[in-house]
């Protein structure tokens, strides 16, 4: 266990639970329990039940085949994702809202069924036409427009696997995401809002992809191509740039478009075929490429979207995150469309322009499912409660949360301030790796207790496992079988797979989790015990930020650690000595952060940035982390008998509580 580790005795001493309202419990699924029984008796069954509310070409010969630590789901099947999102809701829902979407100047879209499919098919063969097929990875370097996720499920239609690059990172690592998926063509917007400001996407693009000649293709949306941003209630006299064009191998979306054809048959996809590659950050300096595939994807977000969020015709979901990380592709697009439900999809900044805007948006779309981070409600507890109490929330039923463990604190604000007290609340773990929902609350059957993300969801399989592999009652997460939308691999890297989840214990999968089991059965998600950071939600390794410093020619060495954050949970703490004949200042301080957030985007940028004239060591050479994350936390040393030079970390103190004043 490391100290990032809370201490919840106290929580578990407190025992106080909430109970599932009624009318949640009324829900045929939730009465007395059943599938959870259901899914224990039978997990494979279970399974095959949900895969069979989807639409398939040809059905599967077999639901599972396991040869650890590899898995295939519903073997020799064959379906398509965005059929599956789309035409199968055409008849029944062709004309219902599948889409509303609102720019942060104000400016909004809406897409019915029938709408989305049709620009999607368009979109399709506007792709196929520029050579890409089935299998050739895109990479999606987009703001949370309508056409990330037109072009989401246009790739997916013609079974190109996408890779969708969160638009807040860097053009290196934009670069670095298309070298290693090999994507040969790059879907960007000239720009798009965020707090009144526009991010230029299309030049970060042209810059990531200078001298990579075999991106052969990028079509580039124009933001306020069918929308006008200036004329928007909150739009500032903000252009989107004017982007210099490449004549053969930039294309405009809107042209591309209107020259197709809206007919545009789904790719049969065979289940097991990559769905996309999204890439994370893990223990080492380069982010791995974790790879889903189709059938067992689709079945898992389509049944814990549906339970856990307990969609039905009439409501208006919102998930608030961005479609550049898994959150996005599971919960605002795969799983949402899949039950042919209503999604809001907001652009901007939460405070924009001003720190009501997201009950605005509750208030005039009459959200009544809100899924968001514990950062951010945190974020609305220190802005006041005044914010809320302006606004009429009365149609929200649930909540949700989801990237970080979550306080009792903003659990309970979040109850009664956003909830009105009559709303579940579902905290719901899970990973990029784990594709969909693994632990959560089902809304009507589960009581919950603020800070625990409660039971596995039906026909997941978990335990809390010591080093050796035993039960234990605190210790390592584990996942004890396999599951429908579990990672098919790591990109171009087969021994990263199975070294990073899978050999610590055979054939058990190791998320990274440490975690503690309390006499309910429920876990208590306790963070990352490896050196992975959780910074507002956001997984950082802190060897990525340690190669971008190191990247600087200032730069001797650097270690990276996590300190906790009243409002982000975490984040970044640099240690940095520098070479010899450099001197440090502030100036260099500021360059050296600001050199992060070129490496890797505004989200890696050090909090703390403390010289050191060494870094403390163990006698054999080690960097030992641990006594810097004493350091960073403002707290007494833990053991420094195997320190080498003891004054090293006592020099660190003094200048960190220097820099803290
Ligand atoms: C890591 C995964 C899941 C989508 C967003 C993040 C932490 C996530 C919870 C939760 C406690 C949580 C874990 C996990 N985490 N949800 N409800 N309670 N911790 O996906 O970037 O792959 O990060 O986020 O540490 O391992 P990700």
């Amino acid at each position: 266990m490391t100290e990032q580790h809370r201490e919840i005795d106290v929580l578990l001493d407190e025992k106080r639970t909430f109970e599932p309202p009624a009318a949640f419990a009324e829900a045929a699924h939730v009465a007395d329990r059943g599938p959870y029984d259901e899914a224990a008796r039978d997990r494979e069954g279970y399974w095959e039940a949900w895969a069979r509310q989807l639409d398939w070409f040809q059905p599967w010969r077999e639901v599972l085949e396991w040869n650890p630590p590899f898995s295939k789901w519903f073997v020799g099947g064959a379906l398509n994702a965005a059929h599956n999102c789309l035409d199968r809701h055409l008849e029944a829902r062709g004309s219902a809202l599948a889409l509303l979407w609102e720019g942060e100047p104000g400016d909004r879209r809406t897409y019915t069924y029938r709408e989305l499919h049709e620009e999607v098919c368009r979109f399709a063969n506007a792709l196929r036409g520029l050579g890409v097929g089935k299998g050739d990875r895109v990479a999606i370097y987009l703001p949370m427009i309508p056409e990330a996720a037109i072009a989401m499920l246009a790739c997916a239609r013609i079974g190109a696997p996408h890779s969708v690059v969160f638009g807040g990172f860097s053009p290196q690592s934009l670069r670095d995401r298309i070298e290693d998926a090999g994507a040969r063509c790059v879907i960007t917007a000239d720009g798009g809002y965020r707090r009144g400001a526009i991010i230029p996407l299309k030049a970060s693009t042209d810059a990531a992809i200078e001298g990579l000649d075999y991106v052969s293709s990028v079509v580039v949306v124009c933001r306020s191509a069918a929308t006008d941003p200036e004329a928007a209630p909150y739009g500032d006299a903000v252009e989107t740039p004017s982007c210099d064009m490449i004549e053969g191998r930039d294309h405009r979306y809107h042209d591309l478009i209107a020259d197709a054809s809206p007919e545009c048959p789904a790719e049969r996809m065979d289940a097991e075929d990559l769905l996309f590659i999204l890439y994370t950050s893990g223990t080492t300096g380069k982010p791995k490429g974790v790879m889903h595939s189709t059938g067992g994807y689709m079945t898992q977000v389509t049944a814990t979207t549906k339970w856990v969020f307990d969609l039905g015709e009439d409501d208006i979901y919102w998930c608030t995150a961005d479609v550049g990380w898994v959150t996005g592709h599971s919960y605002i697009v795969y799983g949402p469309l899949s039950n042919g439900a209503t999604v809001l999809m907001y652009e901007g900044s939460p405070d924009w322009p001003d720190r009501g805007r997201f009950w605005t948006l509750c208030e005039s779309y009459g959200v009544t499912v809100f899924y968001t981070a514990p950062t951010a409600i945190r974020a609305f507890m220190r802005w006041g409660d005044h914010w809320p109490a302006g606004y009429d929330l009365s149609k929200l039923r649930l909540l949700g949360t989801v990237g970080e463990p979550i306080n009792p604190e903003a659990w309970i604000w979040y109850h009664e301030n956003i909830g009105g007290t009559r709303c579940p609340i579902v905290d719901t773990w899970w990973q990029t790796e784990t594709g969909g929902i693994m632990i959560t609350p089902l809304p009507g059957a589960i009581t919950t207790k603020p800070g625990t993300a409660t039971v596995p969801f039906p026909g997941i399989e978990a335990a809390i496992l010591n080093e050796e592999g035993n039960p234990a009652e605190s210790g390592y997460l584990a996942i004890t079988s396999p599951w429908p939308g579990m990672l098919r691999g790591v990109w171009g890297d087969e021994e990263r797979y199975r070294e990073t989840y899978w050999s610590k214990w055979p054939g058990i999968y190791f998320p990274g989790d440490g975690a503690r089991v309390d006499e309910d059965g429920y876990y208590w998600i306790m963070g990352r015990v490896d050196d992975v950071l959780n910074v507002a939600g956001h997984r950082i390794g802190t060897m990525e930020v340690e190669s971008a410093l190191v990247d600087h020619t200032a730069v001797a060495e650097a270690a990276v650690v996590g300190r906790s954050d009243e409002i982000k949970g975490q984040a970044v703490a640099a240690f940095v000595s520098v070479v010899e004949g450099v001197r440090t200042s502030e100036e260099l301080r500021q360059e050296l952060r600001a050199h992060v957030v070129t490496k890797i985007g505004a989200i890696a940028r050090p909090a703390d940035l403390i010289f050191a004239a060494e870094l403390p060591k163990t006698r054999s050479g080690k960097i030992m982390r641990r006594l810097l994350r004493d350091v960073a936390e403002g707290r007494a040393l833990g053991d420094t008998t195997t320190l080498a030079d003891p004054a090293v970390v006592r020099s660190l103190q003094r200048q960190f509580a220097g820099s803290e004043s």
